[in-house]
């Protein structure tokens, strides 16, 4: 398996990372909201601040010293206990390496030692069925498909 870590994103990794952004159409249940990606340094700022907030902890997929990738640990319920995974690496180059793999187990550590969470949730749309592979490679158990998603959900 290849090295990754996972740490806080920066404003700087951020530029960094959507630079060299590609949107991966896997995610988007509807493909007309699927558009090409156009870096923009001001939109990335924007993008970064607005996700500076308590319920919400933006980490950096780092390779080689490099951001690969993204991740978060969104809606996080901190009377609960909870919160929810999601990932996406920077472009089709870094995919299929295990990379994503490796940073989702480091992100259930994260969560649970350093959050300390009890629970960590996540979903993708049905036709996902990478994410949902490497969901349930890292111990995510299915709950339910809903209104064209798949549940998922890591208790410890
Ligand atoms: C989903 C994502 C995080 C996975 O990371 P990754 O580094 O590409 O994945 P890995 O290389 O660690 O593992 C991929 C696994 O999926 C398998 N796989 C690949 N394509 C697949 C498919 N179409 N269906 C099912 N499994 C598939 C691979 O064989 C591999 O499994 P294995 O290790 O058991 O052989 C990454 O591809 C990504 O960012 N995708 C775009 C955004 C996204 O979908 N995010 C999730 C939103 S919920």
């Amino acid at each position: 398996m290849e090295e990754v870590s996972l740490c806080l994103m920066t404003r700087e990794l951020c530029q960094a990372l959507y630079e060299g952004w590609q949107n991966d159409p896997a995610i988007y249940m509807d493909m007309k909201e699927c558009k090409p990606y156009h870096y923009n340094e001001a939109g990335v700022d924007r993008y970064f601040e607005s996700r500076q907030t308590p319920s919400r902890v933006l980490l950096a997929i780092m390779r080689d010293g490099k951001p690969i990738g993204e991740l978060q640990l969104k809606r996080i319920d901190w009377e609960r206990k909870e919160c929810t995974l999601s990932i996406h690496l920077q472009n089709d180059s870094v995919k299929g390496h295990g990379y994503g793999t490796a940073a989702e187990k480091l992100a259930l550590t994260y969560a649970f030692d350093t959050l300390g969470m009890n629970a960590v949730n996540a979903d993708t749309v049905v036709k996902n069925t990478r994410s949902q592979h490497v969901l349930e490679k890292v111990g995510f158990k299915f709950v339910e498909e809903k209104d064209g998603f798949r549940y998922y959900r890591f208790v410890r």
